[in-house]
């Protein structure tokens, strides 16, 4: 994949920020008394929730004092929001634009169109193209619509990109409005309800599938000469404590290259999905702290007018999709208690 010299300067590096984010967590002592995650970061930190987490009140203190950007985890895709009969609900995304505004901080939207959502009421649309494209057209409007001007921005797109990186995935979508059309048709439907939403592609397995990002790339450019109004790139970040370093570097500065915004959109650092040669959770952990502390450094790195945001998907381990996959698994950088860990002193570390 790349030259040992890329490696070991990137070793090199990720022992250095090791080497400084220890110096600051000794300077604070102990996790337990580091600064909240949005008083030290020069971008705007969020984390993902689900409306029903807010009536936990350590929850919502918790997000509150960390975090500076929301994204509803599952509420604002089509799943929740398709009814059967075809109407759209909102409870869950309202409950949690409410918690936004009233603790100020700014609402991400996720996500418009994802080939893992066709709802049976859009299947059963067996009608000639253009009313299936009004159909599509008003769910869209109907939606970022509602949120236009308390949204940052959208995930228009999400995980358009084959697994193996070898073209785009085939969905509902694609095949009823085009491969490239029903992308640039979503964007241009997203910038009609919300003008001033920056507006994005996202994806993940962008570090360690390295064709899947040159694709996502190239997915991107095509979009932006197909007049699409695609104003950012969403790295989504769903990682492994055994991911080599500088892989995470490297994919932030190659998203970088094509100037607009970054969005590391859904960082998790999963222990149980590790399958290197570690076996020890120690050696895990401290991989884990690793691995956050590169990110950290790597977003610092972009040009202010590039860093977006930089989302954990979730705070507090217990709260993690992934446990639903492994229980034993503790992705995120505070445990169940809401405490902080290791790799959250890593991660506030790692910036600069
Ligand atoms: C996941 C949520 O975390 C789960 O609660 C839900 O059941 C499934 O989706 N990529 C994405 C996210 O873009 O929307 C996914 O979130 C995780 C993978």
């Amino acid at each position: 994949m790349t030259g040992p010299g890329v490696n070991r300067r990137a070793l090199i590096g990720s022992a250095l920020a090791l080497a400084a984010c220890e110096r600051r967590a000794d300077a604070q002592t102990s996790p337990a008394n580091l600064p909240t995650l949005r008083s030290v970061a020069p971008f705007p930190v969020g984390t993902c929730l689900q409306a029903l987490q807010l009536d936990d009140p350590a929850f919502a203190a918790l997000v509150a004092a960390q975090v500076s950007q929301l994204t509803p985890e599952w509420e604002m895709k089509m799943e929740y929001i398709v009814q059967d009969d075809g109407s759209l609900r909102f409870e869950g995304p309202d409950k949690i634009a409410a918690f936004a505004r009233s603790a100020g901080i700014r609402l991400f939207g996720h996500t418009l169109v994802w080939y893992a959502q066709s709802p049976p009421a859009f299947e059963r649309l067996d009608v000639s193209r253009i009313a299936f494209d009004a159909a599509y057209r008003n769910y869209i409007l109907a939606v970022a619509g509602r949120y236009r001007g308390q949204v940052s921005g959208w995930d228009v797109v999400n995980e358009a990109v084959a697994e193996d990186g070898e073209g785009w995935r085939d969905s509902l979508w694609s095949r009823k409005l085009g491969a490239l059309d029903h992308m640039v048709l979503a964007f241009q439907h997203a910038r009609e309800a919300d003008p001033d939403a920056v507006l994005f592609l996202n994806d993940y397995n962008l570090e360690n599938i390295p064709k899947k990002r040159a694709t996502f790339l190239k997915l991107a450019e095509a979009l932006l000469k197909a007049g699409a109004p695609l104003g950012g790139l969403g790295t989504q970040t769903h990682v492994a404590a055994d991911l080599a370093p500088g892989e995470l570097s490297r994919t932030i500065s190659d998203l970088a290259s094509l100037g607009l915004p970054v969005h590391l959109s859904e960082m998790d650092v999963s222990i149980t999905r590790s399958e290197g040669l570690i076996k020890d959770r120690t050696r895990l952990a401290a991989g884990q702290a690793r691995v956050y502390a590169e990110a950290a450094e790597a977003f610092s790195s972009l040009p202010p007018s590039q860093r977006f945001a930089f989302t954990h998907w979730g705070l507090r381990d217990g709260d993690s999709w992934l446990k639903r996959e492994n229980a034993a698994d503790t992705p995120l950088l505070f445990d169940d208690q809401g405490r902080p860990k290791a790799a959250a002193a890593a991660w506030i570390g790692g910036l600069r």
